[in-house]
């Protein structure tokens, strides 16, 4: 294999890149990026890379959640807060409903680049590129919107950084202390059957504490009950954004933009420039895997990726739609288990399972995203791997963009709040009914 260098991507395909009128514009805003700080730390992605280790072992699971597209226009708290605190939800419910430790990673603080299945879009006759995420360019319809712009990459660079910023607060400055396990539940949450639920495990949760203490368990000297570990991810599509945050140490290069990034069902061509960027990082590797991916591709990208099968390195993240899963899935679990890899199974049930409503807008059905987690769990049964982990794109916010759950939105209520930059987003409330129907999932498979 020909020798990798930061910008040895620059020789190959590059898919799903915007063309900028101005290079030397593109030039200055990397050079500047160059200069910033990392926003993650190597020592961190180790850290990340040891519990997937485990998760590849059976012994935990990930949840890895979060926007399909983040926005700069939603720079205030409230957004990430309520992101953040959905997920403390979802991974405590699994924690305690399926005794299962639980490594939480969102699609957060960097998730603004978007592969679009047409460079152009076109309404009422007139034609403009189309929207490729908050870091290249605008939503809005306009042409001056749909231009690439380089100086959004320096936004996205800022967003990152407040959001980070204020994740790293919420993890370790109290909040999501066990002992406040009552307060992650807010407003329209706390009205729904989830809402309920999630209460009265709140309660066991509070007893079980009170009664610890009362033994004699010092709880102040147990710092995994007063922080989490939480990590941030998102699809390195960007590749000028990711080059530029790259750093080194004595150890190589790492991807200084998240923790862990994950190549999309559009750019993982073993030849392509995506695969050939990230595999000379160390970052810990996603890998989206739609129902056309063939075992041979799979084999050839962990030897690409992976050449020295490392603990926690890769987590292949299958979204093959709930009709499609059960076929498509099996042989590639076999083809891998047989080659003696032991990545990450992670299931991502949403993005097979995007479908138009009779007036053309995007959603998912609730029923059809369980039915893919479902079949994700009985194909690992059989074949007799671990069932990793769920993808998921959610807001905590109350949203109207997926049908069904508990609260049966039909096509009419998606209307009332259907607010996604790109796709369809569960809200917190089928978020926390999504965790609920894991655990037992995971509960059942845990006891087989
Ligand atoms: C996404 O995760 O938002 C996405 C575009 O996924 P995929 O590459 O699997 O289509
Ligand atoms: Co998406």
């Amino acid at each position: 294999m020909a020798a990798w260098s930061p910008s040895s991507w620059r020789d190959r395909p590059a898919l799903q890149l915007p063309a900028y009128a101005d290079p030397g514009a593109l030039r200055a805003a990397e050079d500047r990026l160059r200069g910033l700080p990392p926003l993650i730390f190597p020592g961190e992605i180790a850290q990340l890379r040891g519990r997937l280790a485990a998760v590849a072992r059976g012994e935990a699971f990930l949840l890895q959640g979060g926007d399909c597209a983040e926005s700069f226009d939603e720079p205030g708290q409230d957004a990430v807060e309520s992101t953040f605190r959905v997920i403390l939800q979802m991974a405590v419910v699994l924690t305690y409903a399926a005794a299962c430790p639980v490594v939480k990673v969102g699609r957060i603080a960097g998730q603004f680049a978007k592969p679009r299945s047409s460079d152009t879009e076109t309404q009422g006759g007139v034609t403009l590129p189309s929207y490729r995420g908050d870091i290249v360019n605008g939503a809005a319809f306009d042409a001056a919107a749909r231009a690439p712009d380089p100086a959004r990459l320096l936004a996205a660079y800022s967003h990152s950084a407040a959001t980070l910023n204020l994740l790293r607060a919420l993890a370790q400055g109290g909040f999501a202390d066990l002992h406040a396990v009552h307060r992650w539940t807010t407003g329209f949450v706390r009205q729904s059957p989830q809402g309920e639920r999630f209460e009265e495990l709140a309660d066991r949760i509070t007893q079980s504490l009170a009664f610890m203490q009362a033994c004699g368990f010092d709880a102040a000297r147990a710092p995994q009950l007063h922080a989490v570990e939480f990590y941030t991810s998102h699809e390195a599509l960007h590749l000028h954004y990711e080059e530029a945050l790259l750093r080194r140490d004595d150890a190589g290069c790492y991807g200084a933009s998240a923790h862990m990034l994950w190549l999309g069902e559009r750019t993982r061509q073993v030849d392509g420039a995506h695969v050939e960027f990230l595999r000379g990082l160390r970052n810990v590797l996603g890998v989206k895997l739609g129902p056309k991916a063939d075992p041979a591709d799979v084999l050839r990208l962990l030897d690409v990726l992976d050449p020295g099968h490392e603990p926690g390195r890769i987590v292949l993240i299958a979204r093959m739609g709930s009709e499609q899963v059960g076929e498509r899935l099996p042989p590639l679990l076999r083809a891998v288990r047989d080659a003696g890899r032991t990545p990450v199974w992670c299931c991502d049930p949403m993005h097979g399972n995007t479908v138009a409503t009779a007036n053309g807008t995007k959603t998912r059905d609730f029923g059809r995203i369980l039915q893919e987690v479902r079949g994700f769990f009985e194909a690992h049964a059989r074949e007799g791997t671990h069932p990793g982990g769920l993808h998921f794109e959610m807001t905590g916010q109350d949203v109207t963009e997926c049908r069904g759950g508990a609260q049966a939105l039909d096509d009419a209520a998606l209307a009332a709040r259907y607010r996604t930059a790109c796709d369809p987003r569960l809200n917190g409330s089928q978020s926390l009914e999504l965790a609920f129907l894991v655990a037992d999932v995971l509960n059942a498979a845990r006891r087989r």
